[in-house]
């Protein structure tokens, strides 16, 4: 029976056209010979099992927090676990697969999970990072390369992408996410989803994609992390499912449920959501796995008196797999003999567990990603087994470059250089958070890159200038459950002054600040946005030196910058960069790259300002800064809108955009319809940039955003070169949905908006017929 299902997926990998890594095909798995033999399969499987057999499979247990080892193999031994995650290392891994193919009676194989996020061994800059390149090509690479390494030390399952659209940087989670826009973090959902699980999820270096989490994560009230979420849904399905819907119709064969309530009700529990939305509405056939220890929190949201009923709850709900909690396997047994939860309630979870081990290859070959003792990495933190090259190039481009008055940048490599800040010489903080087997000893630390880049053509001067923050309640949190941050006991004034004087010597400063990783983090959100602790002081004494100040930021979320703004000459967002990070940045500061990242989430004036984002009703008021004046829908100290917008970022060079033409004044239902516009580069040196069309519906029967993305192109051009970009509009791209839910385009005038971000662009109407 395995060879044959292995026979049935080589002939069906065969058929299979060659594919990109962002590629959208269908994967092989789901053909229909393939359904029927994995149906056959599992059904046969089934009538084998026992209860308990069953109950085990739906328990996902943590490695490293649940239960010992040893009781770990005896547990799979009798049947009892289905998978687990946080082991990474196949030697580890490969006893537990042991014990479930040699010792456990049905042999049922296990499957092992991680958090595989932004990169496995190499570390690629962050999520938001890796969305501010707006360059599929360069995020399919960074997906498929940890789907490389990830599968080479045993991994079946990355919880991963994480898709959720996030409107308010307190949240901590926002460096996870791909921002705030729902379309672009839909094309991006796409594209990992497919880089992970490759052409095939049965190859061996694939691994399965678990889109998370499910649903409206990012919205938790006032950016806190794991609270409550009241949407209307409208908004739901306008803004924030599409994401979800796009993994899961690129296939993703698992979905991580949210641990936040939705209008009242937990998303564990919530059977509108995993039922009628994701498996009626949505068609999705995969796995959904529970967040961690999220059944037992049903208890605590109020829904379960106990973990009895948490259980029943979550069951009924959807939930197939339960992650590190006891829920599932205490309590199930005694919910079926009661009644109150029935067989085929359980058969249809374990029926889906089963079949995220059939579609990963592992009832073929259970061994596929483990492999061989005699084939196991000597060592498995050994330099080649990082992918450094491609790391670098995707680093640079996710930088994005806020400032540059005079031309303060490029640098040149020569003189004296001041590098400042205490990130500037942390391997750690390069990382950002959900590293998952990154190693900050392999990371290059911004010091270090400019150090190779300069050689010894200049001179740098180093000093710490400020702690990333000096509060110790901060400090012990963000230590508590590994050390993250350390902290040089010196009196603030006493680092700042020491600073000044390293700048002093300098011709120009660079200094390196913002937070540190653990500060854009799971249960990480902020209620400042400023950069934290004396580091302002210390920008404001580099300031005074009168040397010409670069400010490189490090930071996992939109920041509030107004000051730094204005004290800066020039500033460059690098998010947390990775193990190449350092290199990258380098490559950037000194023009050896032109930056070309734009900013995939708007940054506010002050934290007053939240939400701030681009794709905002118009309201009956409209704020206009032309008639600056009472009663229009504005807060009265400071200047509407956004300091950096959604879709904004410089370059060493300058673009110039032509009006835009449109291939007709009307559109026909069901037809097409062009706009066009000419880019030009105007400036010195080579340079690309991200052209973004946005459309507004001016009537409809709801309001409808001011703008909102629907296409963009990213293009490369030489000095002198201008290119047409053109980008065709269909009636898709006008549909929204209206209350009923209805998914339609309305007839009248729409906008179209063309630019370098999401506030300078040209504009032209025509009507949908
Ligand atoms: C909790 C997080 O919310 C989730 O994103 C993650 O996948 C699990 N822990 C497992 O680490």
């Amino acid at each position: 029976m395995n060879k044959l299902c292995l026979l049935g997926l080589l002939v069906s990998l065969a058929s299979q056209p060659a594919l990109s890594a962002s590629d959208t095909s269908v994967p092989a798995a789901n053909s229909q010979a393939t359904l029927h033999a994995k149906n056959a399969f599992i059904s046969n499987l089934m009538k084998q099992m026992t209860l308990d057999e069953k109950i085990g499979q739906l328990r996902l247990i943590s490695i490293s927090s649940e239960m010992p080892q040893p009781m770990i193999l005896k547990e799979i031994a009798a049947g009892r676990i289905g998978g687990t995650f946080n082991s990474i290392v196949r030697s580890e891994n490969r006893p537990l697969q042991e014990a479930a193919v040699a010792k456990s009676r049905l042999k049922i194989p296990m499957f092992f999970a991680y958090d595989v996020v932004h990169g496995h061994r190499t570390i690629f800059p962050i999520s938001l990072g890796l969305a501010a390149s707006w360059d599929m090509d360069a995020i399919a690479l960074s997906g498929r390369i940890s789907a490389q390494e990830a599968s080479a030390d045993s991994l079946d399952m990355t919880f991963a992408p994480m898709v959720d659209i996030s409107r308010d940087p307190r949240w901590g989670r926002t460096s996870e996410g791909f921002g705030e826009d729902t379309y672009l973090v839909s094309r991006i959902s796409k594209v990992m989803v497919n880089a992970f699980q490759g052409k095939d999820v049965s190859a061996p270096d694939s691994i399965m994609a678990s889109v998370k989490h499910f649903a409206l994560y990012g919205a938790v009230e006032g950016g806190r992390d794991y609270n409550t979420v009241d949407m209307s849904p409208t908004r739901m399905y306008q803004d924030y499912l599409p994401p979800y819907r796009t993994a899961v119709d690129a296939g993703a064969g698992g979905v991580m449920i949210a641990l936040n309530s939705v209008n009242g009700v937990p998303a564990t529990a919530n059977t509108w959501l995993l039922h009628d939305v994701l498996r009626k509405e949505w068609g999705f056939k995969g796995v959904t796995i529970s967040d961690h220890g999220a059944i037992k929190e049903l208890i605590d949201h109020g829904v379960a008196k106990d973990l009895r009923q948490a259980a029943k709850l979550a069951i009924k709900a959807g939930v197939d797999l339960s992650m590190n909690d006891k829920a599932y396997g205490e309590e199930l047994p005694g919910l079926v003999k009661d009644g109150e939860v029935s067989v085929k309630e359980i058969d249809s979870a374990v029926r889906e567990v089963l079949g995220a081990k059939y579609d990963m290859g592992l009832f073929a070959n259970p061994y596929l990603r483990i492999g061989d003792a005699a084939q196991d990495p000597v060592d498995t933190y050994s330099e080649d087994r990082l992918h450094r090259v491609e790391a670098r190039d995707v680093a640079r481009k996710t930088l994005v470059l806020l400032k540059n008055k005079d031309e303060t940048l490029p640098l040149k490599k020569q003189g004296t250089i001041a590098v400042i800040g205490s990130l500037a010489k942390s391997q750690l903080d390069m990382l950002g958070s959900w590293s998952a087997a990154g190693r900050p000893k392999q990371s290059v630390t911004v010091y270090d890159g400019l150090a190779n880049a300069v050689g010894d053509k200049a001179k740098l001067v180093y000093a710490r200038g400020a702690n990333v923050s000096d509060n110790d309640h901060i400090n012990e949190y963000l230590n508590f459950i590994e050390h993250e941050v350390d902290v040089d006991p010196r009196p603030a004034q006493e680092m700042i002054d020491e600073a000044v004087k390293t700048a002093e010597q300098a011709d120009v400063i660079v200094a390196v600040v913002g937070e540190s990783r653990g500060m854009s983090h799971e249960a990480a959100s902020r209620s400042s946005l400023n950069i934290p602790g004396k580091q302002r002081d210390l920008i404001k004494a580099l300031k005074a030196t009168g040397k010409p100040l670069v400010l490189v930021l490090m930071n996992g979320r939109p920041l509030v910058l107004v000051d730094e703004l204005a004290q800066a000459d020039a500033m460059l967002e690098t998010w947390f960069p990775g193990t190449e990070g350092g290199n990258a940045v380098a490559d950037v500061l000194f023009g050896d790259y032109n930056p070309s990242g734009k900013l995939a989430m708007s940054f506010p004036r002050s934290i007053g300002q939240l939400p701030t984002y681009y794709a905002h009703l118009n309201t009956g008021r409209p704020y206009s800064p032309d008639k600056v004046g009472n009663y229009t829908s504005h807060y009265f100290e400071e200047t509407n809108g956004p300091l950096f917008p959604f879709g904004y970022g410089l370059s060493y060079t300058q673009f110039d955009v032509s009006d835009i033409t449109l291939s007709a004044k009307d559109m026909p239902r069901n037809g097409k319809l062009t706009a066009s516009v000419t880019v030009k580069n105007t400036g010195k040196v080579a340079g690309a940039t991200v052209v973004q069309l946005y459309l507004r519906d001016v009537t409809a029967s709801i309001s409808r955003p001011v703008k909102e993305l629907k296409n963009f192109e990213k293009v490369m051009l030489q000095p002198g070169e201008e290119k047409v970009v053109s980008f065709t509009l269909s009636e898709d791209d006008l549909k929204f949905y209206n209350p009923s839910l209805k998914y339609a385009a309305e007839p009248g005038e729409f906008k179209v908006m063309i630019g370098l971000d999401s506030e300078a662009v040209k504009q032209a109407s025509f009507n949908l017929l």
